[in-house]
């Protein structure tokens, strides 16, 4: 017999479709009110406001406003080339660039029939009445993360003309968090839909494979993917709509520190393969959003032009997440520089000597200090961004935890205090984000504990702990400090010299 469940019917799509369109003023979307105006303009003909990557969009009148204030060693003709391959790589143009790929792979004839969609490489897809069969994941007996074989020919399909050398040539990237290719490799039309579904989902639903989610760089790859896919997928007023279910593509269930970052995204708890064991279901509306570990993705390995900074992109997620977590900055009466030191509580790149080098900013009457560690041991992780968010410098060694940059403000400073020669990886999510990034550069004024022993490969300078020179320290700190004063208060210290 069929059994056809239907779960919850969407309200919201009903209310955007009416005829009669709610005014900017009337309208909560929940979005950070900044981007109001660019969220609306694909439907207010009088708006100039757009995001970057929408056909019409004038330069001018865009979001982004990256500057490239370095040189670009070669890379570009002119500053003006430079700023635009930044823009291509690591802001909306990267978007741009997406969308104008998006093709369909299975072609609806009927209004009522599926549709897929995808971009080259099938990095981003979405479509509409698909149904997915997991009848496998019944026969599976180890846990699934990072695999392939969820689905076997034909256990995903669609209602509609299908053109399967078109997608069969853009199956390239076949590894399972760089495409959809280990998935959609099986597509196949079908006759009926919803056919034979076991259930119907008539939210959108976005299916994610996601990177390790005890690393906060890795994971927060998955969240800017999941942003930057809203923007792919743009719906205009509804685009942010939390009324979207999230299916992880694990049969594990979902659990990470970061976990909360989800509730910027969805209402609902997030759904993993288990949810569907064994059945056969039918997705309205899917979005299988850009992966973590894309070649030429964002932002893991991204290769980033030199000299520029200011993503629109990351500023935007930024913001986002902050408004919807609803994390807020506390005024700043005395106007001292707010330093957070990260202290890390681990088996390497502990300093040593952090003590010592908190106590001495601590001296200084301008400076106002704080050190955290940043464990849900004993803050949850919106307690730990609202103290990132309220931070004019923040110091820590090389770690994941150094991700909470992208939660800083636009005058803030980075102070890596020393990368344990993974040269690019802070410094470039620092530029993408927008903040000054600063780290340690003379190597005499450091010490090692010893060189460094990871645990199968030998000597690295991330397995050990430092020490620093104090002075060097404190001098290093006064750059950044000038850098907020500058920034925030649009004066630099020559002129005031309580610094
Ligand atoms: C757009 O601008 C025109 C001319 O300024 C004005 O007449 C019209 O009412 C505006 N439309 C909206 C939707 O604001
Ligand atoms: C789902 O897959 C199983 C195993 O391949 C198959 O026996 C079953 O017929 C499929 N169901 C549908 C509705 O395609
Ligand atoms: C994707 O866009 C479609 C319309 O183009 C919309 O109906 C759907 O809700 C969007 N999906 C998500 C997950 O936002
Ligand atoms: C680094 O510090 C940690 C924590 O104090 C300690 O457990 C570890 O043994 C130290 N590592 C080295 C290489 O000395």
């Amino acid at each position: 017999m069929l059994y056809l469940k239907i779960i919850a019917i969407s309200c919201c799509v009903v209310l955007w479709n009416s005829a009669v369109r709610p005014t900017a003023a009337s309208v909560d979307l929940d979005v950070h009110p900044e981007h109001l105006p660019y969220i609306l303009f694909s439907e207010d003909r009088n708006s100039t406001h757009c995001w970057g990557y929408e056909s019409n969009c004038d330069t001018q009148h865009r979001y982004s406003d990256p500057v490239c204030p370095g040189p670009d060693n070669g890379w570009a003709p002119s500053k003006q080339a430079q700023i635009g391959i930044f823009y291509d790589q690591g802001d909306f143009g990267y978007v741009r660039q997406q969308r104008e790929e998006i093709t369909y792979m299975c072609e609806p004839t009927d209004q009522d029939d599926s549709s897929l969609e995808c971009t080259n490489h099938l990095k981003f897809c979405r479509g509409r009445n698909i149904m997915i069969n997991f009848t496998n994941t019944l026969n599976k007996n180890r846990p699934v993360r990072y695999q392939m074989d969820v689905l076997n020919e034909g256990q995903i399909g669609g209602k509609c003309k299908f053109h399967k050398e078109k997608l069969d040539a853009q199956c390239d990237h076949l590894s399972p968090l760089q495409s959809w290719s280990p998935e959609l490799r099986f597509f196949i039309p079908i006759n009926h839909y919803p056919g034979k579904c076991d259930l119907i989902i008539t939210e959108p639903t976005v299916i994610m494979k996601i990177d390790a989610t005890v690393n906060m760089y890795h994971h927060f790859c998955d969240f800017l993917n999941l942003y930057a896919s809203q923007h792919m997928n743009n719906s205009g007023s509804n685009m942010f709509s939390k009324d979207i279910h999230v299916l992880i593509w694990e049969s594990l269930a979902y659990e990470s520190a970061f976990s909360e970052t989800f509730e910027a995204f969805t209402i609902y708890p997030v759904w993993n393969l288990n949810t569907f064991r064994g059945q056969v279901v039918c997705f309205n509306n899917i979005v299988l959003p850009l992966l973590p570990r894309m070649i030429f993705g964002l932002y893991y390995n991204t290769p980033l032009i030199d000299g520029c900074e200011k993503s629109g992109l990351f500023k935007a997620f930024s913001q986002h997440v902050l408004y919807r977590l609803n994390i807020h900055q506390t005024p700043d009466i005395n106007k001292k520089i707010r330093i957070t030191f990260l202290s890390r509580n681990t088996k390497y790149r502990n300093v040593l000597n952090e003590n010592e080098l908190i106590a001495a900013l601590s001296n200084e009457p301008n400076y106002e200090v704080k050190k955290v560690i940043y464990s849900s041991k004993y803050l949850t992780f919106k307690e730990q961004i609202r103290i990132t968010y309220n931070t004019d410098i923040f110091i820590g060694m090389h770690g994941a935890g150094l991700t909470h940059l992208l939660f800083l403000p636009d005058w803030a400073v980075l102070f890596e205090l020393y990368n344990c020669e993974d040269e690019h990886c802070y410094k470039d999510l620092a530029r993408l984000r927008g903040v000054k990034y600063i780290t340690w550069r003379d190597m005499n004024k450091l010490k090692m504990e010893d060189k460094g022993n990871h645990p199968d490969q030998g000597a690295h300078a991330k397995f050990t702990n430092y020490s620093f020179d104090k002075s060097e320290f404190l001098d290093l700190v006064k750059e950044g400090a000038k850098h907020v004063q500058n920034q925030k208060y649009g004066y630099s210290p020559e002129t005031h010299n309580e610094l």
